[in-house]
C-alpha cells in the first residue's frame, strides 16, 4: 500500500474507517447486574460490571480498544473473553488439608451463610475458629482452625482454607511454603521461616477468591495494628495481644512520615480516581484530628509520577495544604500517559527519602526516629517499569530496615471502589509481618472511613486533649459525648454541664437557686448509669455575680438570665478516659491546635469560623443521652428567632424591647425542625465538631418551652403544640462572657488574645 493513503486514512478523510475506529459495540449487557462507562463508547473507555450483593461479575471490567474491540481486563480466570458477561453466585474456598483432625461438610465450594465445623485428634487442642461461616464476600469469618500440640519451637502455622502447605517441621530455622487451590489466589507470604524469637516470619498465607473483597470490620483491626506502630504509639517489644495493640493507641509523640501514592492510570476509571482522593483526604484529616506530627506526601502516578507534595515541603505537614492539594489532584495529569509504572511511583518516594536522609544526615536522631507509611490506592495492576520490588528494596536500605526497625516502615496496598483488583500485584507490594496484613480491598470510600472510625482509640490517651468525642456508629452516647456531666445535689439530678479541663465544669447559675448546703452537691462524670460514672465532690464553686432572675422584674420582666453562668472546681483531678474528657472552649489555644488555625489566631477569629453564617448547625445532650440538633442563630436571623418572646404575656407582660430579656449575651435556637431542651438539660454544653473535634459555643439557659413537662420519662419529649409563643431557645454565648471566663480560668485554659 502507498504509505501516503495509510496516513491521510488516519485522518477525517476516511470517515467510514475512523467511525469504525472509534467506537466499540453495545451489545455489552450483563444479566443480573448493572454497567458504567468511563467514556461512552469511545476507545480508552473503561466498562465496569457490577451485580447485587452475593454474586460478582465476570468480568469485573472490559477496555474499549482503538481497533473498536472490548478486551477484558486482567486475568480473571474462568471469565469467558468473549463470553457474554454474567452476575455469578460467590462462592467461599473449601479445605484443601487439614492436619490432625477433621473438618465437615466436604464440598468444592461453599454457598454464602454455608458453615464450615472443625475438630481435632485426641492430644491435640484447637486453635483459632472451631466453625467458620461463608460470609457475603467469599471469605470465611474467624481465623484459621489449627489443631497443635505445641511440640515446635513454632506453633504449628495451620494451613488456612484452600492452601496447601510443603513443611511439617517447626523447629527453629525450619522452613514452610504454601500454596493456593487453582482458581484462588494467594495474599501474605508464600514461604515463612521459624524465628528464634518463636514467631513465624512473613504474614499468614491466605487464599482468596480473585473477586473477594474486605468488609470494615476485617481491616479496621488489621489495619490498626499495624499503624498503631507508625504512630509511636505502642511499646514494640510489647506482645501484640489481641484487641490491645489492634487499634491506633493515639499518643502525640513520635513523628510519621505519610506518602500517598494515588494510581491514576487507564486501568482505574475517573470515578475511582475521585475515590481514591475522598478516601486519602479522609485518611489525612482524621490522623491530623490528634495533632500528632505528621508530613504527608501526595503523589499521583500513571506512566510517570507526578509529585503534588514532596515530603520535605512545609506544605506537608499542614492539613489544610495536603487535603486542598488532594482535591484539587487532576486525573487529567496523567493523559498523555495512562499506563501504570508504581516502580517509578514508588521510586519518586525512595528520592524524597534521600533527600530528607541527607538533609538531617544519616546518623541524626531526628532521622532515625521518623516512622515511614507508604499508602498506595491502586489496583494493583502496573504494566510498565517492570517489578517495582528493586524500589522497595532502595526504600528499605535508606531506612535501614533491619528485624529490629522492621516497624519504622509500612507498605499498605489498598484497592477502593469498584475496582478489578489484581491481588497478586497488590499483595507483592505490601508489607508482610507477622500477624499483621498490609493488602486490603474495600467497596467504597464510605467503608474506608468506618474502617478508621473503628481502628482510632484515644482511650489510653492520657493528656486532656479536647474535644474528642467517638464518631464510631458503635460508640455509647457518654463516648460520643465524653464532656457531658451531670450534677446533682444529694439523690435527684438537677442540671447538666462540660467539663473544659480535667478540674472544672461548666454550667449554668441558675442551677444554683435554691439557697441549699453546696457541700452536699455532687458532679457525675461519665454515664451516671454505667460503671463509668464516677461522683466528684464540688472544692470550689464561681457563679456570675451578675447573675439574678428578678433583676428585672419592675420592668415586667418576671425571670431574667443575663450571666447565667457558673464554673465548678472539681475535688479531683478527672482521670482522661473515652468516658471522660473535656470539650474544647473556643478562644483558647487547645482550641487553636484543635481548629489547625495558625498560632497567631484571635478570639475573634475564632468566632467568625465558629459562628459565621446566619444558621449553625449545632447540638446539645438530652436527659436519655442522645444528641439532639438545634440550629444556632446570628445575624438578622437572630434578630426574627428572638422576635416572639414578645408574645409570651404570661411571663413577659408589657414587654417593649426584646432585647431587653434576649440580652446579646444570648444566642438563639427553637425554630423549624429544631429540637428544645428540656429543664434538665440545663447548663449542658451547646456545641458543634469541626474537623472530627468538638467546640462548645454555649450553655443551654432557658427556653419558652419544655417539651419534658410532665413527662417522668428521660425518652419523651413532646412535641411544642401549634400556638403562641412558639417555642424558642437561648443559650449563653461564651464569645460574649470571655472576661469572666478569662478571670477565673486564667492558668487552667491558655487564652488567645481577644
Ligand atoms: C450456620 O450456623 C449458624 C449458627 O451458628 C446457623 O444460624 C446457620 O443456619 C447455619 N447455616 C447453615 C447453612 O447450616
Ligand atoms: C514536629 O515536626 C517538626 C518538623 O520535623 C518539628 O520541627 C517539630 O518540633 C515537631 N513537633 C513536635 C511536637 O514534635
Ligand atoms: C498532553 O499532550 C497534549 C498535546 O501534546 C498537550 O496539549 C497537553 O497539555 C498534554 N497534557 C498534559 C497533562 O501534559
Ligand atoms: C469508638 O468506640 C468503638 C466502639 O466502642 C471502639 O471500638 C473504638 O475504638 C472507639 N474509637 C475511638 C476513637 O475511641
Ligand atoms: C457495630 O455493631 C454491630 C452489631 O453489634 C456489628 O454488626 C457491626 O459490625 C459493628 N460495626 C462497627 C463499625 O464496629
Ligand atoms: C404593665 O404596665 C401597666 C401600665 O403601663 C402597669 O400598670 C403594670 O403595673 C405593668 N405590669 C408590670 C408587671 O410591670
Ligand atoms: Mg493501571
Amino acid at each position: 500500500m502507498d504509505p501516503r493513503v495509510a496516513l491521510l486514512c488516519l485522518l477525517p478523510l476516511c470517515p467510514g474507517l475512523v467511525a469504525a475506529a472509534t467506537s466499540c459495540p453495545q451489545n455489552v449487557n450483563i444479566a443480573g447486574g448493572t454497567f458504567t462507562l468511563s467514556h461512552g463508547w469511545a476507545p480508552g473507555s473503561l466498562l465496569t460490571y457490577s451485580c447485587p450483593q452475593g454474586s460478582y461479575p465476570s468480568p469485573a471490567s472490559r477496555m474499549c480498544k482503538s481497533n473498536g474491540q472490548w478486551q477484558t481486563l486482567g486475568a480473571t480466570p474462568g471469565s469467558g473473553r468473549r463470553g457474554r458477561a454474567t452476575c455469578r453466585p460467590v462462592r467461599c474456598p473449601a479445605p484443601v488439608s487439614f492436619d490432625n483432625g477433621v473438618y465437615s461438610p466436604r464440598l468444592g465450594a461453599h454457598p454464602v451463610g454455608g458453615n464450615l465445623s472443625f475438630e481435632c485428634d485426641a492430644g491435640f487442642t484447637l486453635r483459632g475458629s472451631p466453625v467458620r461461616h461463608c460470609r457475603p464476600n467469599g471469605v470465611w469469618d474467624g481465623e484459621t482452625t489449627v489443631c497443635d500440640n505445641g511440640a515446635g519451637h513454632c506453633p504449628n502455622p495451620g494451613i488456612s482454607v484452600g492452601a496447601v502447605r510443603m513443611g511439617s517441621r517447626f523447629r527453629l530455622g525450619d522452613k514452610v511454603s504454601y500454596s493456593c487451590s487453582s482458581g484462588l489466589v494467594l495474599t501474605g507470604s508464600v514461604e515463612r521461616e521459624c524465628q528464634a524469637s518463636g514467631v513465624w516470619s512473613g504474614t499468614e498465607p491466605l487464599c482468596r477468591q480473585p473477586y473477594s473483597y474486605d468488609f470494615p470490620e476485617d481491616v479496621a483491626p488489621a489495619l490498626g495494628i499495624s499503624l498503631s506502630h507508625m504512630l509511636g504509639a505502642t511499646n514494640p517489644t510489647q506482645k501484640k495481644e489481641e484487641n490491645v495493640a489492634r487499634r491506633i493507641q493515639i499518643q502525640r509523640s513520635g513523628h510519621l512520615n505519610l506518602y500517598l501514592l494515588l494510581d491514576a492510570s487507564q486501568s482505574v476509571s475517573e470515578q475511582d480516581f475521585r475515590i481514591f482522593k475522598e478516601s486519602a483526604s479522609f485518611m489525612v484529616d482524621r490522623i491530623f484530628s490528634f495533632e500528632i506530627n505528621v508530613s504527608v506526601a501526595v503523589i499521583t502516578f500513571a506512566s510517570e509520577p507526578k509529585v503534588i507534595i514532596p515530603i520535605q515541603s512545609d506544605r506537608s505537614w499542614d492539613v489544610a495544604e495536603v487535603t486542598y492539594s488532594l482535591e484539587h489532584a487532576n486525573y487529567k495529569d496523567h493523559e498523555n500517559g495512562t499506563g501504570t509504572n508504581i516502580y517509578k511511583a514508588l521510586n519518586s518516594v525512595y528520592i524524597m527519602m534521600n533527600n530528607q536522609m541527607a538533609r538531617l544526615g544519616m546518623e541524626t536522631m531526628a532521622w532515625q526516629e521518623i516512622r515511614h507509611a507508604i499508602i498506595l490506592l491502586t489496583d494493583g495492576k502496573s504494566n510498565m517499569g517492570g517489578s517495582p520490588k528493586p524500589a522497595v528494596d532502595r526504600i528499605k536500605e535508606v531506612l535501614n530496615i533491619r528485624q529490629n526497625r522492621n516497624d519504622y516502615l509500612d507498605i499498605y496496598a489498598i484497592g477502593v471502589g469498584s475496582l478489578d483488583v489484581d491481588w497478586r500485584e497488590l499483595n507483592e507490594l505490601a508489607s508482610k509481618k507477622d500477624g499483621e496484613k498490609h493488602a486490603f480491598k474495600l467497596p467504597n470510600a464510605a467503608a474506608l472511613r468506618q474502617v478508621f472510625e473503628h481502628i482510632l482509640d484515644v482511650s489510653k490517651l492520657t493528656s486532656t486533649i479536647c474535644g474528642v468525642g467517638n464518631m464510631s456508629a458503635n460508640a455509647s452516647d457518654q463516648e460520643r459525648a465524653p464532656w457531658h456531666v451531670t450534677i446533682k445535689p444529694r439523690s435527684q439530678e438537677t442540671c447538666r454541664g462540660a467539663l473544659i479541663s480535667d478540674q472544672w465544669v461548666l454550667t449554668a447559675a441558675h442551677c444554683f437557686r435554691q439557697a441549699e448546703d453546696r457541700s452536699t452537691w455532687r458532679v457525675i462524670v461519665g454515664d451516671p448509669s454505667s460503671r463509668w460514672g464516677k461522683e466528684f465532690l464540688i472544692e470550689e464553686e464561681v457563679i456570675h455575680p451578675g447573675f439574678d432572675v428578678s433583676a428585672k422584674r419592675n420592668q415586667g420582666i418576671l425571670e431574667f438570665y443575663g450571666d447565667d453562668i457558673a464554673l465548678l472546681k472539681l475535688a479531683q483531678r478527672v482521670k482522661m478516659s473515652s468516658h471522660a474528657r473535656p470539650i474544647c472552649l473556643p478562644c483558647t489555644m487547645e482550641a487553636n491546635m484543635a481548629l489547625r488555625r495558625a498560632p497567631g489566631s484571635t478570639c475573634r477569629d475564632h468566632e467568625a469560623e465558629l459562628l459565621s453564617p446566619q444558621s449553625i448547625p449545632a447540638h446539645f445532650v438530652a436527659l436519655n443521652g442522645n444528641k439532639l440538633n438545634v440550629n444556632l442563630k446570628t445575624g438578622t436571623e437572630r434578630a426574627q428567632c428572638i422576635e416572639v418572646v414578645s408574645q409570651d404575656r404570661k411571663t413577659f407582660p408589657n414587654l417593649t424591647d426584646v432585647r431587653e430579656v434576649v440580652t446579646d449575651q444570648f444566642l438563639c435556637s427553637g425554630e423549624e425542625d429544631d429540637a428544645n431542651p428540656c429543664k434538665g438539660e440545663s447548663g449542658g454544653a451547646v456545641f458543634l465538631e469541626r474537623r472530627f473535634r468538638y467546640f462548645q459555643v454555649g450553655l443551654v439557659s432557658w427556653g419558652l418551652y419544655n417539651p419534658c413537662r410532665g413527662s417522668p420519662d428521660k425518652n419523651v419529649r413532646r412535641k411544642a403544640p401549634k400556638g403562641v409563643p412558639p417555642p424558642r431557645d437561648f443559650h449563653m454565648n461564651l464569645f460574649r462572657l470571655q472576661p469572666w471566663l478569662r478571670q477565673h480560668l486564667e492558668g487552667v485554659l491558655n487564652f488567645l488574645p481577644l
